[in-house]
């Protein structure tokens, strides 16, 4: 198994509070990772880390084998890393396939000389840009709204919208922050059957979930914080047990389900 991404020891510190404290991590290609805790625990700001949003206090972090610290986030994006965000981020009045040509654009060069004179190679772009983004409609299953602006879109159609986005840029890791938040059990399939899919397709996801049932059911691995700290790691199973994950996440009407159980 090949390391995709590894986190050493890694600290963010806002003010007096360690967001993210001393935590080390790996990720190993074409799995599903999991990263759950409660409110504030730290989830986000480690995507904001990994991403480049933030920079870290310290330790490191290390994209197949090489070290990403202080990278920007554009920089990132042309490596292959790619992250959504927590609030659904689409551009609201623009349509679904202007969406997902913009999409692609991301972190990309702007050429001054061929936007001006619209060369061959700069028309030809833009057709590819164009089918691609219909691909992509298709493929997380939005093409029946290709032409709507994305506002216009049910929630759960501009979550898939934005797996679409992220997927624009060709990235080998997808960071997906809270995409099921606001869905439905039957929607929140939908987006699992697509997060599956990516997987299939040789990617390796890292995502960040509250819904436990979610988490339990597609993740190959899982990665529990608590207050900043890592408090286990493992399969479901062994997460699940951890005392810890419970009385902090799962909440004490899960401990006293426990308990009685016992
Ligand atoms: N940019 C920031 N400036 C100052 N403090 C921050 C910043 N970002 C996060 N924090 C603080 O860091 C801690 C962790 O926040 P974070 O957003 O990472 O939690 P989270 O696990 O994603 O929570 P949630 O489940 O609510 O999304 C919180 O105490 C939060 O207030
Ligand atoms: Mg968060």
């Amino acid at each position: 198994m090949t390391k995709i991404l590894e986190a050493r020891s890694v600290v963010k510190e806002f003010g007096g509070i360690r967001a993210a404290d001393n935590i080390s991590f790996h990720v190993e290609e074409g799995e599903i990772y999991s990263i759950i805790g409660p409110n504030g625990a730290g989830k986000t700001t480690l995507f904001n880390l990994i991403s480049g949003f933030l920079p870290v206090t310290s330790g490191e972090i290390l994209y197949k084998g090489k070290s990403i610290t202080g990278r920007k986030p554009h920089q990132l994006s042309r490596m292959g890393i790619c992250r959504t965000f927590q609030l659904t981020t689409v551009y609201p009045m623009q349509s679904v396939i202007e969406n997902l040509i913009i999409g692609q654009s991301a972190g990309k060069h702007f050429d001054m000389f061929s936007a001006i004179f619209r060369t061959r190679r700069k028309r030809r772009a833009e057709r590819e840009a164009i089918e691609r983004a219909h691909d992509l409609a298709e493929y997380v299953g939005v093409s029946n709204y290709k032409n709507l602006p994305a506002s216009a879109l049910p929630q759960v159609a501009q979550k898939q919208l934005t797996i679409g986005l992220a997927l624009a840029t060709r990235p080998e890791l997808l960071l997906l922050d809270e995409l099921v938040g606001g869905v439905n059990m039957e929607e929140t399939e939908t987006i699992i059957d697509i997060i599956r899919k990516i997987r299939d397709s040789g990617k390796t996801i890292c995502l960040i979930e509250h819904k436990m049932s979610i988490v339990m059911n597609i993740s190959d691995r899982i990665l529990a914080l608590n207050y900043g700290e890592k408090a286990c790691e493992g399969a479901s199973e062994e997460v699940c047990a951890n005392d810890v994950v419970i009385k902090s996440y799962l909440g004490d009407k899960y401990a006293a389900v426990r308990e009685s159980d016992l």
